[in-house]
């Protein structure tokens, strides 16, 4: 039986002690591909995996990890797909349901895993599914955002905050931006205008006709008001580690003529991400990123994410 080095968690654990233990490479099934991964991102979502939502029932335990990986087909099994491919894959249950990248390799339905023309390298490569996914959804899907509007980034100090910056400022809208650190400043000087978030920006920024909330429930009635009439709010992030709102009054809360929209990156698809690589493509960009770690040093990786010393995208190249 080949095996592969994997992370594989079945209760709550911190970064610190992650180990990568060894597992048999999964066999392929009808309508399912196997990938070998080359890079993946690492998410707050998986963060709340591991310090929370790993006891909920519907984690299939144990449960490999990770949301996102970039790679080449192993094995296409049944599909349309090609040995040797490159492909993207992203969300759709994986590293929940199903097991998922933090391993040498994926077994993936078809349904979420995307072909990509990309001569990127591995490590930036790997920054692009999710965070581009959501960011890209957020902004165009959910604001309709165009280069007239003046945009609001709340929460811009994260890998999504960072790239719908780079997004939005390659597409010529103007972007205020907030971070709740004074000394985070600077990392998000890109930005028209950089803010400090101290819970209120109602009165504080002007003119904000899209609003991108990363931080979540805690602020969102303040951003609600922080927007001009007409403008829209989409909450994407939950950082303020506010989940739902309890007493939430849409008829008081919502300002007349102001709209409230989510975005939920769970159902990817091939138009949306040949249009992101066609973008980046466009406006030369290279997807941003923190710091880049090697497989062998996922404890590592992951301690830095539960610490908060990288500014950015963290991705591991296998
Ligand atoms: N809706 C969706 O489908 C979807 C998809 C992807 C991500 N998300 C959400 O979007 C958010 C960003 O995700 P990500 O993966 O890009 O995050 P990330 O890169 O892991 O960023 C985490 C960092 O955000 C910073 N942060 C900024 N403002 C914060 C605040 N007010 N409170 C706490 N932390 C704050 C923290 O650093 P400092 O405190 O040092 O600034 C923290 O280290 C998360 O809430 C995530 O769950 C949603």
């Amino acid at each position: 039986m080949k095996t592969m080095r994997a992370v594989l968690l079945d209760k709550i654990t911190d970064g610190k002690d992650i180990v990568l233990s060894e597992c048999p490479v999964p066999e392929v099934k009808p309508g399912w591909v196997l990938i070998k991964v080359k890079a993946f991102g690492l998410n707050h979502s998986e963060q709340i995996l591991r310090r929370s939502e790993i006891n909920a029932a519907y984690i299939q335990k144990p449960v490999i990890p990770g949301i996102e990986c970039v790679g080449e087909v192993a094995d296409p099994s049944d599909t349309d797909l090609k040995p040797g491919q490159k492909v993207i894959a992203l969300m759709g249950g994986m590293g929940r349901s199903f097991n998922g990248s933090y391993a040498e390799y994926a077994l993936l339905p078809r349904r979420i895993v995307f072909p990509v023309n990309s001569d990127l390298p591995w490590e930036a490569l790997g920054a692009v599914p999710e965070t581009y996914f959501t960011a890209w959804g957020s902004l165009f899907e959910c604001l309709r955002l165009t280069k007239e509007d003046t945009l609001l980034i709340r929460g811009a100090t994260c890998a999504l905050g960072y790239s719908a910056m780079q997004i939005a400022k390659a597409l010529g809208s103007k972007v205020i931006a907030t971070t709740h650190r004074e000394s985070k400043l600077p990392l998000i000087a890109e930005a028209d205008e950089a803010v400090i978030d101290d819970g209120r920006l109602t009165g504080k920024i002007h003119g904000v006709t899209k609003a991108l909330d990363l931080i979540g429930p805690r602020y969102l009635k303040d951003t609600l008001t922080a927007v001009e009439k007409g403008g829209i709010v989409c909450q994407t992030g939950i950082l303020g580690g506010v989940y739902a709102l309890n007493g939430f009054d849409p008829i008081k809360d919502i300002p007349n003529g102001v709209y409230l929209t989510g975005f939920f990156s769970n159902y990817p698809n091939q138009q949306v991400i040949d249009e992101i690589f066609a973008f980046l493509n466009e406006k030369k960009l290279i997807p941003v990123s923190g710091r880049v770690f090697e497989f062998e040093h996922i404890t590592e990786a992951l301690t830095a994410q539960d610490d908060g010393t990288v500014n950015g995208k963290i991705v591991v190249v296998v």
